[in-house]
């Protein structure tokens, strides 16, 4: 059976209000990172719909036994954010998996090649058959960051039918590179632009997220 990149672009207001506060150049840094906390909830929100493993069993209400559904414990859930601006996703989905593992992983791009290098990996060296695996990074571009941690992840026995990466803008390039090699993997966007400018930035995009987020 031959797979697809599965790319999701919710159409929900919220969503669609975050975002154009993110993009908005004039936003300070402050609300940036309101926005990308509320860009990271929503869009875990709808990328855990499928995905969040539940088990049935029953519960007593004051009146009667009752049918219940909770999330299963027994099922690893983790979240990988992409340093540095994936950490601005993070609180949202946190928000939302309260229990999840949290492994960071450091990714920069050099700014002339555009090539990711990892300084950063707090990845087990394994994980168990059945993970399920949250990555955020804010902006998918080349599309060489999310690559290179989708190679960390499948290293480590993590099947890309269980991840899901939340982003905030992806561009066209990224979304080719990562179907080509993850084809079971499905992305998360707020938005998906033209393409990118001879620096390797997303254009209409947001300018750099990782600087919007932390003032630098
Ligand atoms: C940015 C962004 C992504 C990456 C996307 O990180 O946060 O991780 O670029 O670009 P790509 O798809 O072409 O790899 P950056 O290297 O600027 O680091 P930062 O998050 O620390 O600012
Ligand atoms: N990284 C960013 O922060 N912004 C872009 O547009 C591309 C890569």
């Amino acid at each position: 059976m031959s797979l697809t990149l599965r790319v999701y672009v919710p159409s929900h207001p919220l969503i669609k209000h975050w975002l154009s506060v993110a993009r908005d150049e004039s936003t300070p840094t402050v609300l940036f990172r309101s926005a990308m906390t509320e860009l990271g909830r929503w869009l875990t929100y709808e990328a855990t719909r499928d995905w969040l493993p539940t088990t049935e069993s029953e519960v007593q209400t004051p009146l009667a036994p009752c049918p219940a559904t909770f999330i299963d414990p027994e099922v690893p859930i983790v979240v990988v954010p992409i340093l540095r601006a994936g950490l601005a996703l993070l609180d949202g989905a946190q928000a939302l998996l309260p229990l999840a593992s949290i492994y960071h992983v450091g990714l920069v791009r050099n700014e002339e090649t555009l090539e990711a290098s990892c300084y950063l990996n707090k990845l087990p060296e394994q994980m168990p058959p059945g993970t399920r695996v949250l990555v955020t990074d804010p902006m998918l571009a080349t599309g060489g960051s999310s690559h290179s941690l989708l190679k960390l992840l499948v290293e480590r026995g993590v099947d890309p039918a269980l991840i899901r990466i939340v982003a905030v803008v992806a561009a066209p390039q990224a979304l080719q590179l990562l179907g080509a090699d993850f084809p079971a993997l499905s992305i998360f966007t707020a938005a998906i632009d033209e393409g990118l400018n001879d620096r390797g930035y997303i254009v209409p995009g947001l300018g750099d997220a990782g600087d919007r987020t932390f003032g630098t």
